[in-house]
């Protein structure tokens, strides 16, 4: 009887236990011509209220990790990486997003869908862990550039490390040129505490730790 019970909770439970994805629409390839998002992008730190829609945050993702083509077997991607190891895990803290709940994501790269990893509202912890700045807090978006180190050094050593580096730079400067072809408001950030980054996401700082966060708003 008391097999059967547990048997019964756990059925009923395993909607809950599910973690829930979001598919997010195809990114469209149309914005502003290469040279004018070069010449217009500006490090821009204060936003509107307004949501960022799904579909520009659809946009700003592929753009920073979406697979464009396949070759000889490897998925290949918006951005270049060091013997297409693709190290980087990509997060999200949504402050204010159409059709997504307050929380941070987890950008799954194949599926080109989000995964919740906590939901809620995070403006203030994520502004704390960036020094108190206070463009964090009122972002639409906060783009989280997380490295799992060994997925490059296990090939290339100490010197993997610079790589990651040099590929968070890839990887941001795509998702600012993005973000100025949409005509929305971004700036890079270096300034904040890997610890608290890391404790709000849940990664271990050893094996994967925040590189780099860039912020999305609306102008
Ligand atoms: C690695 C890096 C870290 C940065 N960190 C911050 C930061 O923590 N806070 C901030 O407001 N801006 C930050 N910035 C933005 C710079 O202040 C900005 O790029 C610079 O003032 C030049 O302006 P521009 O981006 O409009 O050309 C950072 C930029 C880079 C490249």
């Amino acid at each position: 009887m008391k097999k059967i019970c547990v048997l019964i909770l756990l059925i009923f439970s395993l909607p809950i236990l599910a973690i829930e994805k979001i598919k997010l629409p195809e990114p469209n390839f149309k914005g502003l011509v290469f040279e004018e998002a070069l010449k217009k992008r500006r490090s821009v730190r204060s936003y509107t209220k307004e949501a960022l829609s799904l579909t520009e945050i659809s946009q700003l993702l592929f753009s920073a990790q979406g697979i464009t083509t396949t070759y000889y077997g490897h998925k290949l991607r918006t951005a270049p990486s060091a013997g297409a190891l693709y190290p980087f895990e990509i997060y999200l803290v949504v402050n204010n997003g159409e059709k997504l709940k307050s929380g941070i994501y987890h950008y799954l790269v194949e599926e080109h869908s989000l995964e919740i990893v906590k939901e809620g509202n995070f403006r203030e912890k994520i502004k704390n862990a960036t020094l108190g700045q206070e463009p964090v807090a009122q972002a639409g978006i906060v783009f989280l550039l997380t490295a799992v180190f060994e997925r490059t050094t296990k090939k290339y050593g100490e010197r993997g490390i610079r790589y990651i580096h040099i590929e968070a730079g890839h990887i941001g400067q795509n998702i600012l040129l993005q973000a100025t072809s949409l005509g929305l408001a971004t700036v890079p950030m270096g300034a904040f505490s890997d610890q608290e980054v890391n404790k709000l996401i849940g990664i271990d700082g050893k094996k994967q730790s925040t590189v780099y966060l860039i912020l999305v708003g609306k102008k």
